[in-house]
């Protein structure tokens, strides 16, 4: 049943199916480095927004006027010189679901350093939530480098990180999320994303990249620039249709156009390299995709082989007319390089045709260690509640050497958050009801702030709270009877440095405070006791 992923069947079984409705829904298209506040319907019919919702750290710079960007999106671009770790959160994904994340990085000389040069390459690190998806490495600065995985989303946000590696200040110049149908893309689960190394259209005779509304996925098909000598261009008008089983959809405008041999009867594909950098090269997934285009007569026929490097990968194809078809790997490829060749066989009168190409490597996905996610909506809502501006961005608890500064988590699966320190942090207004969604916090200092109003109920129904920190405030009225009963019995410490209605309004608040400590310490003495 899995191989079928790579072999569609051809056969009257699958009804073939018309193409999907068109639809931006569920897009995210992150204009970044934008004006806040920009809004604006692109020329391919999405509606593209600044980032200031989705991060807030980094700086906003324009390309030098020297260089001319493609894109709308990659005039401008957002840089991070500060954090060595700094996220955006792609907000309102639904968990469980396949989506294209692309990040776009066009230098420009923006900073004037003319960096990215092949002596001096501009590199940093990318991840897709806790997991390296790859290292950017610009080495031209009027290219843009468009990077794309196909993931399922761990939770119902995405982190994508830019991580400093000391090889230049990460930026960022777009940021689009794209939702996938379910069976699109196989090779990809909730511990697999998969990373794409290319995908190439081949055809058509100059330049063009076909994207949305043609890719209904908005995946981005450069053209293959090929050798006039070698290879020719065919295309037809007619109208395709699909397989319902078809698990890669490549766009008809992709598949009307292939690449034919001009003389020889092999169609030699790029090679590509597994990669110096990975130490543990997972292999390369290949998907071929191929349809014939000419409504052949009786005695015409296209038969071919296909070679991987030069072992059989596939034998005796016949490709049906009009219908989107595809061969791809099942299993992952090791080869240090790798070259598909597609050979004619001795009794077929056509050479083989081409139609397009994708390549993508697996990329395990850490989703164990991702801090729970009523957590990590809990400790958002109060950076948002309270303006806090730290190192808090990305996952909270994940990786250690990128935990938050205050926060505290244990080593569950997922990580929890059991401790917040946010004395002397400058805290104002009363004290949000947000922090009742830490179920595991056990220590809570909320110190030396400017924190008033009344001291919340639901402290005291927080079940795991063992320490509460709320001396140095202007917090006033009455102390919830949950804290004082929980704190006589030892289960909570309490500080509290002004406490009105605790009792004796005669006395000064400073014995109060001293008073409410000793009888606290009192009572943990006398249960143990
Ligand atoms: C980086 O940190 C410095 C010093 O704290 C601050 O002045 C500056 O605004 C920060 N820059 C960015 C882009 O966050
Ligand atoms: C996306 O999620 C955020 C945070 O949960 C919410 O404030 C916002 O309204 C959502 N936007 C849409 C378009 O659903
Ligand atoms: C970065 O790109 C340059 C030019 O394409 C290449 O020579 C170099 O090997 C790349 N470096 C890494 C670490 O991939
Ligand atoms: C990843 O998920 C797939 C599909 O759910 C499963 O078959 C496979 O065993 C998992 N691999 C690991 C390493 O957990
Ligand atoms: C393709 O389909 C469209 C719409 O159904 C139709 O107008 C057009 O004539 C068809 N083209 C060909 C070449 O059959
Ligand atoms: C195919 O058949 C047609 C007539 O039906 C003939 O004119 C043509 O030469 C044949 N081509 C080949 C390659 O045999
Ligand atoms: C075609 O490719 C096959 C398989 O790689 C190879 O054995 C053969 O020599 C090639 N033929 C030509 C003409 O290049
Ligand atoms: C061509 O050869 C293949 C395998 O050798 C065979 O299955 C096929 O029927 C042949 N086709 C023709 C038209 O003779
Ligand atoms: C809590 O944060 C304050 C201010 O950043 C710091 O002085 C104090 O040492 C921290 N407490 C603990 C237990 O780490
Ligand atoms: C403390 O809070 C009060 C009222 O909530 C406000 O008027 C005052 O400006 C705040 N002080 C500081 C230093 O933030
Ligand atoms: C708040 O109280 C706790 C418990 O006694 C203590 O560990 C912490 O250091 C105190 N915070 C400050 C800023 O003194």
């Amino acid at each position: 049943m899995k191989i079928s992923w790579c072999f569609l069947v051809i056969s009257a079984i699958y009804a073939a199916t018309i193409e999907g409705q068109l639809s931006t829904q569920g897009f995210i298209s992150i204009d970044c480095g934008a004006p806040s506040g920009t809004t604006y319907l692109d020329s391919t019919g999405i509606m593209y927004v600044s980032d200031d919702s989705y991060i807030d750290t980094g700086k906003n710079y324009k390309i030098d006027q020297k260089y001319t960007s493609l894109s709308n999106q990659a005039s401008t671009l957002r840089s991070f010189p500060n954090e060595t770790r700094n996220c955006y959160t792609l907000w309102n994904v639904t968990k469980g679901a396949k989506y294209l994340v692309r990040a776009t990085f066009l230098y420009g000389n923006y900073d004037g350093k003319q960096r990215a040069q092949i002596s001096t390459p501009l590199q940093f690190n990318l991840y897709i939530d806790l997991n390296l998806w790859r290292t950017v490495n610009i080495t031209d600065a009027s290219s843009e480098y468009a990077h794309e995985v196909v993931t399922v989303a761990a939770n119902d946000f995405i982190w994508v990180c830019l991580v400093d590696i000391k090889a230049g200040t990460p930026f960022i110049s777009a940021l689009e999320l794209r939702p996938l149908r379910e069976n699109i893309y196989p090779h990809a689960f909730p511990n697999q994303s998969n990373a794409i190394l290319f995908r190439l259209n081949y055809g058509p005779t100059k330049s063009v990249t076909i994207r949305y509304p043609d890719d209904l996925y908005d995946r981005i098909w450069p053209w293959y620039q090929y050798d006039t000598t070698m290879l020719k261009s065919i295309k037809t008008t007619a109208n395709f249709t699909r397989y319902s089983a078809d698990n890669f959809e490549a766009p008809y405008s992709v598949l009307q156009t292939a690449l034919t041999p001009v003389s020889s009867s092999n169609l030699t594909t790029v090679s590509y390299d597994a990669p110096s950098n990975y130490p543990n090269f997972p292999g390369y997934y290949t998907v071929l995709h191929m349809t014939e285009l000419l409504e052949l007569s009786g005695n015409q026929s296209r038969r071919f082989n296909i070679f991987l490097n030069d072992i059989i990968w596939d034998s005796s194809l016949m490709l049906p007319y009009g219908k989107a078809y595809y061969r791809c790997d099942p299993v992952a490829q090791h080869y240090s390089s790798i070259t598909f060749t597609l050979v004619k066989m001795s009794n077929s009168s056509l050479p083989p045709i081409l139609n397009g190409m994708e390549v993508y490597w697996p990329m395990t996905m850490k989703v164990n260690q991702l801090t729970s996610a009523a957590d990590v909506k809990g400790i958002m809502a109060i950076k948002a509640d309270y303006n806090i501006v730290r190192n808090w961005n990305g996952d909270p608890c994940s990786p250690t050497i990128f935990s938050w500064h205050g926060v505290g988590c244990n080593s569950d699966e997922p990580p929890q958050i059991t401790s917040l320190n946010l004395s002397y942090s400058g805290l104002s207004g009363k004290i949000s009801f947000s922090f009742a969604n830490l179920q595991s916090i056990t220590y809570l200092d909320l110190s030396h702030n400017n924190l008033s109003g009344d001291i919340p109920d639901f402290l005291g129904e927080m079940s795991k709270l063992q320490v509460l920190n709320l001396s140095g405030n202007h917090l006033n009225g009455h102390v919830p009877d949950t804290l004082i009963k929980k704190s006589k019995y030892g289960l909570l410490q309490l500080l509290i440095d002004s406490c009105t209605a605790c009792e004796d309004k005669s006395n000064k608040s400073n014995l109060v405070i001293i008073a409410i400590t000793v009888v606290v310490v009192a009572a943990v003495a006398v249960v143990v006791g």
